[in-house]
């Protein structure tokens, strides 16, 4: 669950957006496992107050821009995907998160491919990447459920600090469950 921000005293929400990419989630063919296993990571890893701002879009390059657009303008200091990073036809989501980030962090998605190989001999399929508009940070990761914990624990470490560098919301974590490494 999100923690109100009374529990932290005078520290603002962060609003973080959880964006799933999916034809048939959008058309409720399909319940929507990834956006919750996303939120789910949230809370069991960010000890800092934050709200979800959640959305379920079809694999569509402009309505996924406008979407990532939308989340940036409502202040989100991270933005994480899910779905529509493969090689298939309807796969966009890289696409749309390049046409509207400034600058790319390819680091991200060359380490969650990394450790997801020791998962699946699939994960080199997934074309996800990362990148920064204004102060937001935007994360895919692939589709799959399970694929959300596995790369998350890979590349958290590093998002509260570059969250600090793009003027973002200050992020704190459970030090048992990721260590956020902010350099001295
Ligand atoms: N990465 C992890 N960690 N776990 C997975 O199960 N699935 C792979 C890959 N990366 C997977 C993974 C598969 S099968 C595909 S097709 C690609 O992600 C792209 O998935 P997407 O199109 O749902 O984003």
């Amino acid at each position: 669950m999100n923690r109100p921000s009374t529990e932290a005293g005078d520290q603002p929400t962060a609003k973080i957006g959880i964006v799933t990419v999916s034809d048939r989630a959008s058309r409720g063919e399909y319940e929507d496992r990834g956006g919750p296993a996303i939120h789910a990571f949230l809370a069991d890893v960010l000890t800092s107050p934050w709200e979800a701002e959640a959305r379920v879009v079809p694999d569509d390059g402009g309505v996924i821009e406008r979407t990532l657009v939308e989340l940036c303008d409502l202040g989100c200091g991270l933005i994480v995907t899910t779905g529509g990073t493969g090689p298939a036809v309807r796969d966009v989501t890289p696409e749309a998160t390049e046409a509207v980030c400034e600058k790319l962090l390819p680091g991200f998605g060359e380490l969650m491919r990394e450790v997801s190989l020791e998962y699946v001999p699939t994960a080199i399929l997934s074309r996800q990447t990362a990148g920064v508009r204004g102060s937001s940070l935007i994360v895919n990761l692939p589709g799959k459920p399970k694929a959300i914990a596995e790369c998350l624990d890979a590349v958290f470490p590093a998002i509260p600090y570059c969250i600090d560098l793009i003027n973002g919301p200050y992020l704190e974590t459970d030090g048992d469950r990721v260590v956020a490494f902010r350099p001295k």
